[in-house]
């Protein structure tokens, strides 16, 4: 029973949706496990072209049941529109999509808190968040006692939960924002609008622990479709430049409720660069013209929130720690095309602390900040790489590249990606 895991092992938007797209017509179950509406798909079917936040990339393939399981924070509203423009565009078959009555749900309190309380971290720097209200929702959440799960809203004591987590939210909200520039929640309004989108979605609303772990004790095949990167994970990642869920290989299971018995593969996405959006050391990073050329040849540009994405050199350093983290068995190296063009391309190999070379990631985001990356300059290519379809389509020093990004990481490469469509998919070897 293959149990298969896609983890970004940079800071995000390294196009795991395009696995994600590719491996789900071999698997049965499509799960999403951890963050919300702060993640950005984008699936290219054909022609058509398609960007989801919350809804899990399975949804585009038929017959596949796909899981928003309790480690996601749902934003209802979110979730509906994205159903909605699936259904305008004669993608239906949502009878196979269940939500877990156990996800914690985003209100308007928490998009006001994200945008008033995390603002900066003590330093002073912006963490930058997406404000869609991930980790105010984590908290409350973490927190307990002004939570409301899904599961909660088809209960007599949903409106009177409303009612006292406004009260507790306006205190709050009117102390952080200060009376003038603060605007009054009001309760009834949202238990109305929240109460509408809970029937909308109660057709889907179900025990999805229950659900999955009888679907893994039956054998079938599970693909869990991780969001972010795992350089963002909340333990494990830049703290506090980080989203509030666990987006490496170690979240599957806490945010699924699957045990790892039902995890065979982990399969890492790897930017054939790195980038990031939002506040937070970056060693690698190039305010300059090659991170501008990557920028415009990548179209870096956010999913969610159209922000410049911050460009530079792979960092081999942090990807071996983030695959050794995830328990990567192999990884794909994604927009291998963006680099075309450059005289050389650089991949760090380690960092330079204090006088000091070592190949650790360090824990604490002061020492990240102070690191001088070590790279190796190898040759670069000019050559088009978007219509090769095997191997031996890519010039000498492309193979090169991807041979020794492999040796730095310690895995094997299992796929190439030249392009967002399907077809723009050099296959190396099966994964284990
Ligand atoms: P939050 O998840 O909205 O709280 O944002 C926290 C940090 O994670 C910010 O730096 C965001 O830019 C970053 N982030 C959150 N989601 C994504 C994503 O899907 N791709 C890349 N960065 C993300």
């Amino acid at each position: 029973m293959p149990g298969t895991c896609v983890i970004g092992l940079q800071w995000g938007d390294e196009a795991k949706g395009k696995i994600v797209d590719l491996l789900t017509q071999q698997h049965d179950v499509v799960v999403r496990y951890q963050g919300g509406a702060n993640a950005g798909h984008t699936v290219m079917v054909g022609e058509e072209v398609y960007k989801l936040s919350l809804l899990p990339s399975g949804v585009l393939t038929p017959g596949v049941t796909c899981v928003i399981a309790g480690g996601v924070v749902l934003h209802p509203e979110k979730a509906l529109q994205e159903l909605d423009e699936l259904s305008a565009r004669q993608i239906e078959d949502f009878d196979n999509l269940k939500i877990s009555d156990r996800v914690h749900v985003i209100y308007p309190w928490h998009l006001a808190e994200d945008r008033v309380l995390d603002k900066s971290t003590s330093d002073g720097e912006n963490i930058g968040t997406t404000g869609r209200g991930i980790g105010p929702c984590y908290r409350d959440k973490v927190g307990r006692s002004y939570a409301i799960r899904l599961g909660d809203m088809y209960r007599d004591t949903f409106r009177e939960q409303v009612q006292h987590n406004v009260g507790v939210k306006n205190e709050i909200l009117q102390a952080m924002m200060g009376t003038k520039n603060f605007k009054p929640l009001h309760a009834e309004e949202i238990y109305t609008q929240y109460a509408a989108y809970a029937e909308r979605l109660q057709p889907y609303v179900a025990d999805t622990t229950d659900y999955l772990l009888t679907q893994a004790e039956a054998g079938r095949r599970i693909l869990f479709e991780g969001a972010q990167g795992a350089l963002l994970d909340v333990d494990h990642g830049t703290y506090p430049f980080v989203t509030s869920s666990n987006s490496s290989g170690v979240g599957v299971c806490n945010g699924s409720g699957l045990p790892a018995r039902y995890i065979n593969n982990v399969l890492g996405i790897v930017k054939a660069y790195s980038s990031r959006v939002g506040g937070g050391p970056f060693p690698t990073e190039q305010d300059n013209q090659i991170g501008q050329q990557i920028r415009d040849q990548g179209n870096e540009y956010g999913t969610v929130t159209k922000r410049p994405r911050r460009c530079g050199w792979l960092d081999a350093v942090a990807v071996r720690y983030t695959a050794r983290l995830s328990g990567v068995d192999a990884i794909s190296v994604m927009l291998l095309d963006v680099l075309s063009g450059l005289e050389e391309v650089k991949i760090c190999t380690a960092y330079r602390l204090d006088g000091q070379e070592s190949n650790r990631f360090p824990s604490h985001v002061d020492d990240l900040r102070r690191v001088e990356p070590v790279y190796e300059t190898l040759p670069g290519w000019q050559e088009d790489l978007t219509q090769a379809t095997n191997l031996a389509d890519l010039p000498a020093p492309a193979m090169a590249y991807l041979q020794r990004v492999s040796e730095l990481v310690g895995v094997p490469v299992a796929m190439v990606s030249v392009g967002p469509a399907r077809s723009q998919t050099i296959a190396l070897h099966e994964l284990p």
